[in-house]
């Protein structure tokens, strides 16, 4: 423990985001922070730009707002780039994704039409239910990172960007389970010069951004930089990383009523959860193979918030499913059905249902912002890495071999500003509060 906390170099310039996938999430993202710097919408859902972190005792009243806490790059000094494999540009693909009206995106149609596409290392043996045409060709996976790289580094240079920071907001690919290939940095070197199954197109950007000494973070539940070659490899060149899965719908309610339900004590049953949706994501996961990596991020949850170890009398063998229907009148306008049924003193039951109609691509893009900027105050205060603090934002969150990852949404907010006081050098907050009635 540091006692001062850490040194955390300036924020100064601008900070580029590089967005592989310039699709819902994305554009909805940079629609909205261009809005936001208009001052026309406000970024709600945001922590870095609307939240609050108390500091020292209750009665201190020391409640600043984190972005007057803690140095964080200002959403004026932004500038976004990014590939996709379809060649519209980011108010063309806005449009197309349909999130946001077409009134507000016309208060932003510059900003947006200038971010055009870089042409994508993709192969559709990893996502099978798209085609594109916006695509780099290269005779080996090594190629490819090393065109991702010439990507990044003119990006840089052109708009005369300090640091950057990777999201990928890219499409959901198949399930792939660790292999020896992902086990260090020479065997994945090796894997991507003679062209390893094993390394799916995420990998090569989440490569690319490593050794380019930029942070990753992974908003899809694909393993991607999960590995211990990347894990290493960014501990080597000091670079902050982080996912897997924006937590957003049905998964974010499940984290917030999951801990709830434990905290008193209350057992399950079973817990059905279906959805529809209609956008590209919702056709992307159509496919089975694209859906198994998303069910086993969105399956995990419930296991490790509940601990049917340490509570077998209240969680043991509940039934737990998830569906996700592809239905395209909805749109990104998801809805998501759970039905719960659950047990109380004496073992009566009860059920809840939820029914929620929720917009995919607005519960996400606050995320992207988020792990943007905190990404970037991981680099400037040297924190390499898995930076699970940022768990809260994530599925599936990344996590040190030996420890189990905590889901529990409200654990994880704490750990997150207490981490934000541990770089300040401010005294972490204990909850006990004895001190008041002495
Ligand atoms: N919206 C949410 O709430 C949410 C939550 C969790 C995770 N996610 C994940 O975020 C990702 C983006 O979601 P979305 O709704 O924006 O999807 P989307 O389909 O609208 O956008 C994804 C874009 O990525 C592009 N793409 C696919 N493979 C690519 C590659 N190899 N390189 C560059 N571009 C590529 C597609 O052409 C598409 O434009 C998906 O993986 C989704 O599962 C979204």
């Amino acid at each position: 423990m540091i006692e001062k906390g850490l040194k955390i170099e300036e924020p100064e310039g601008k900070l580029g985001i590089l967005l592989p996938g310039l699709g819902a999430v994305s554009t909805t993202f940079i629609a909205g922070v261009n809005m936001v710097k208009k001052g026309l919408k406000k970024p709600f859902g945001s922590l870095t730009q609307m939240g609050t972190i108390r500091l020292g005792k209750r009665n201190e009243n020391r409640v600043p707002k984190i972005k007057d806490f803690i140095k964080l790059a200002n959403i004026n000094d932004l500038v976004f780039g990014g590939w996709d494999i379809f060649s519209d540009n980011c108010y063309q693909s806005a449009l197309k994704s349909g999130v946001l009206k077409k009134e507000d995106l016309e208060t932003v149609k510059e900003e947006l039409e200038v971010i055009k596409p870089w042409k994508a290392v993709f192969d559709k043996t990893y996502v099978k239910k798209l085609d594109g045409t916006n695509v780099k060709k290269a005779k080996t996976k090594f190629d490819l990172a090393l065109m991702l790289m010439d990507d990044i580094s003119k990006f840089k240079e052109d708009n005369n960007i300090k640091r950057m920071v990777m999201i990928w907001c890219a499409s959901t690919e198949i399930f792939m389970a660790p292999h020896p290939v992902h086990n260090d940095i020479e065997s994945f070197e090796k894997g991507l010069k003679e062209n390893a199954y094993e390394i799916p197109s995420s990998m090569i950007y989440a490569y690319a951004a490593i050794k380019s000494g930029i942070p990753f973070a992974n908003g899809a539940p694909n393993l991607t930089v999960d590995i211990p070659a990347l894990i290493e490899l960014a501990k080597e060149k000091g670079v902050p990383i982080g996912g897997k899965d924006f937590k957003t719908g049905q998964t974010l309610m499940k984290t917030i009523i999951a801990p709830g339900l434990k905290a008193r004590l209350i057992g399950l049953n079973g817990w059905f959860s279906t959805n529809i949706l209609g956008n590209r994501d919702g056709e992307v996961l159509d496919d089975p193979e694209s859906f198994k990596t998303k069910e086993e991020s969105k399956l995990s949850v419930l296991e490790y918030i509940l601990q049917p170890d340490m509570y077998p009398e209240l969680y043991n063998n509940f039934y737990h499913k998830v569906r996700i229907n592809y239905y395209p009148p909805r749109g990104d306008n998801k809805e998501g059905w759970d039905n719960l049924d659950i047990f109380g003193w004496l073992g009566y039951p009860m059920q809840i249902k939820i029914d929620f109609l929720c917009r995919d691509s607005i519960l996400a893009a606050p995320i992207v912002l988020d792990l943007a900027l905190f990404m970037d105050l991981a680099q400037r205060c040297k924190m390499k890495g898995i930076q699970e603090w940022l768990s809260f934002y994530f599925k599936s969150p990344m996590h040190a071999p030996e420890i189990y990852p905590e889901h529990d949404l409200f654990i994880q907010l704490m750990k997150l500003k207490n981490t934000l006081r541990y770089i300040k050098g401010e005294d972490l907050i204990t909850h006990l509060g004895l001190e008041y009635y002495d």
